[in-house]
């Protein structure tokens, strides 16, 4: 049988209310948790910080609407925010930001994953496999500072369900952001599954662009600062080119009726899925508070719109953040598009083979990168003490890493700092030989 949430009821909006007790509640423990209770955790934030500023935005800009419509819509406003403390402050204080961003780039690479794989829009599929490998990059590029400023191993937050190695290049993430624009979907055609696949995904990298733009500089390191700079950057071009998928034209009512209902598929998801029972409880409790959100945007859509809401989201949940490890897939999209780069033109995807010299990208590339590239450097810095990058992957992914390199960095426009295959391969070629050596205690 199949779950319709336009039939549920939910929990009334008069009953959503909690105590401090119950909004703050009790942090996880970061040597017990499950990867993909994290991941949950922080993807829940991010689409709750979306939630509570779409009704903001709304009533910020919509005159359309009478005071006890608008009152309701502040209310649930007032909910969201509630709820986005529950999943932040589940954190726990000795969670390191490191710790946290390997957590935010895992959520951003199984996640993006997950949604190409079941996206049916193929135009909407590419451009979250285009995302995935910067993504997937930007956890290689943090892995190593952690490993070299705080100790950790990669794996004591990924868990072994997320390879650790490098993708497209950080610093040939940066285009003209008039290119990272895509084509939006036309909102009458398109399925609710791609509307709330982009408003997922949106909502994750939101959410990391803000983390890092309020933590990156609580280091003293200056080459991690300049890093977390150059990755919140990133992070803008992501927001950006998601939010240009989506169809400008969708009225505000449709917006919220969206939003409500992104909610309710993602915590029906994190239901079904969690193995922490006491964090279980909390996604219980969230998912019928949305289905009561869904029921008032609901009838504003019908009052306002005279339109039945089934038209927008259908009958049926959707599934969107079903986090289990990707690994085959993105070695899969790695190998295949890692030299994958913005078309000059007509919002579509080019090797890099194919991009003229004039490419509006370049310009910003160069200029980000004039002094150097801080992703870049994070291969240098680790260098001194391992002798190699820190690589977390199967044999047969790491004996293609110098090829994965070669393939994806550009001729043009690369910092004077760049490692380049042939001095990552004599990277690999000393720690290889000093490895017996170096694992001598005395
Ligand atoms: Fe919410
Ligand atoms: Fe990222
Ligand atoms: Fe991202
Ligand atoms: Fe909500």
């Amino acid at each position: 049988m199949t779950f319709n949430p336009l039939k549920e009821k939910g929990l009334p909006l008069e009953k959503q209310q909690r105590n401090w007790h119950q909004i703050v509640g009790k942090p996880y423990k970061k040597q017990k948790v499950d990867c993909y209770t994290r991941t949950r955790q922080i993807l829940m934030n991010g689409i709750e910080v979306e939630a509570w500023g779409c009704k903001h935005q709304f009533n910020r800009f919509m005159a359309e609407i009478d005071d006890k419509d608008r009152a309701n819509i502040s209310r649930m406003g007032r909910i969201e925010n509630q709820q986005q403390m529950t999943c932040n402050w589940m954190c726990p204080e000795d969670q390191s930001v490191l710790e946290t961003t390997l957590g935010y780039e895992q959520v951003a690479v199984d996640l993006t994953a997950w949604l190409a794989q079941n996206e049916p829009d193929k135009y909407v599929k590419e451009t979250f496999d285009f995302g995935l490998l910067e993504d997937f990059d930007h956890l290689y590029r943090y892995a190593q500072y952690a490993y070299m400023r705080e100790g950790i191993e990669p794996n004591s937050i990924v868990q072994n369900q997320t390879d650790v190695i490098l993708g497209r290049p950080t610093q040939h993430h940066h285009n003209c952001n008039g290119l990272r624009l895509r084509t939006h979907y036309d909102k009458n055609t398109t399925t609710p599954q791609t509307k709330v696949n982009i408003l997922t995904v949106l909502s994750g990298e939101q959410q990391t662009h803000n983390f890092y733009a309020e933590h990156g500089f609580m280091y003293g390191d200056h080459v991690l600062r300049e890093t977390y700079a150059e990755i919140k950057d990133v992070e803008e071009e992501h927001v950006t080119m998601y939010e240009s998928l989506i169809d400008p034209a969708e009225t505000m009512f449709e917006k919220l009726l969206l939003h409500e209902f992104t909610e309710v598929c993602n915590y029906y998801t994190c239901l079904e899925d969690e193995v922490d029972d006491e964090i279980k409880k909390y996604w219980e409790l969230f998912l019928d508070i949305e289905l009561g959100h869904l029921q008032i945007a609901s009838e504003l859509f019908k009052k306002y719109e005279n339109r039945d809401p089934e038209e927008i989201i259908g009958s049926e949940i959707i599934i969107p953040c079903r986090f289990k490890s990707q690994k085959a897939y993105v070695q899969k999209v790695l190998e295949k598009e890692v030299d994958k780069r913005l078309a000059p033109e007509g919002k579509y995807y080019n090797s890099m083979k194919e991009i003229p010299n004039d490419w509006a990208s370049y310009s910003v590339q160069q200029k980000a990168a004039e002094i150097s590239a801080p992703s870049e450097n994070c291969i240098n810095v680790v260098e001194h003490y391992h002798d190699r990058d820190i690589v977390e992957a199967s044999d047969n992914l790491k004996n293609k890493e110098v090829e994965l390199l070669e393939k994806g960095l550009q001729k043009k426009a690369s910092a004077h700092n760049t490692v380049f295959p042939d001095k990552l391969q004599k990277m690999i070629d000393t720690h290889e030989a000093r490895k017996e050596e170096k694992e001598k205690i005395i």
